[in-house]
């Protein structure tokens, strides 16, 4: 029988004692535009169950910070300069409250993803509302000069939130990891240098 892709990356993550398959997309990224630093401050949004955290604490290290959120607990045991937190990315208090001693951040990272219906065109607009509050949210705690990494489901919002971005940003790139399933629509909008 053979294996898909999926398969493959959630065996190797399971052998590899990583708490999810996501953690080969950043991986990947990483390689690709090292977006994460050594003493880097780290915002993942969407973070449960934490692979991306696992993966830009072991790369930001005791002289970063890492700040994992999700509408659900994340439980695994991190070290000392991870703090995980549980709310909705749309509630302004919650984000204000959590943030505000934390702010700025070198890199937001947004991994979020609506639970799918199986209806395409439903599941990319909720996939772009998530992107558009990473997006606001990363506006408000990036410093200047800071990196954007976040998921999308390729839809008719694409081409009007990649010009968004590009406002903000003096670089981008769209990025399709391999760790993808095939059948899945999701793209990286990947944004380097926050303007002032
Ligand atoms: C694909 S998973 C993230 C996997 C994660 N990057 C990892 O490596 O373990 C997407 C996550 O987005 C979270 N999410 C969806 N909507 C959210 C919201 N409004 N606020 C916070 N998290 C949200 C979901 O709960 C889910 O855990």
């Amino acid at each position: 029988m053979a294996f898909t892709v999926q398969d493959y990356y959630f065996r190797k993550a399971k052998k590899e004692h990583y708490l999810a398959r996501a953690i080969y997309k950043l991986e990947e990224i990483q390689k690709r535009f090292k977006v994460l630093k050594a003493g880097d401050r780290v915002l993942d949004l969407g973070a449960a169950p934490g692979s991306w955290i696992q993966l830009a604490g072991g790369i930001v290290g005791g002289a970063g910070l890492v700040v994992g959120i999700d509408l659900k607990p994340i439980q695994h045991d991190f070290p000392k300069y991870v703090i995980t937190l549980e709310g909705d990315i749309f509630d302004p208090d919650f984000v204000q409250t959590a943030l505000g001693d934390h702010v700025p951040f070198n890199v937001v990272l947004s991994d979020m993803a609506p639970s799918t219906s199986g209806n395409k065109v439903a599941d990319s607009a909720r996939s772009a509302l998530l992107f558009e509050r990473a997006f606001e949210v990363a506006l408000w705690a990036l410093a200047p000069g800071g990196a954007f990494v976040a998921k999308l489901f390729h839809g008719s919002d694409f081409h009007r939130l990649l010009a968004e971005v590009k406002k903000k940003f003096a670089q981008t790139r769209v990025v399709r990891p391999e760790a993808t399933r095939k059948q899945s629509k999701e793209i990286y909008i990947l944004a380097m240098k926050k303007k002032t």
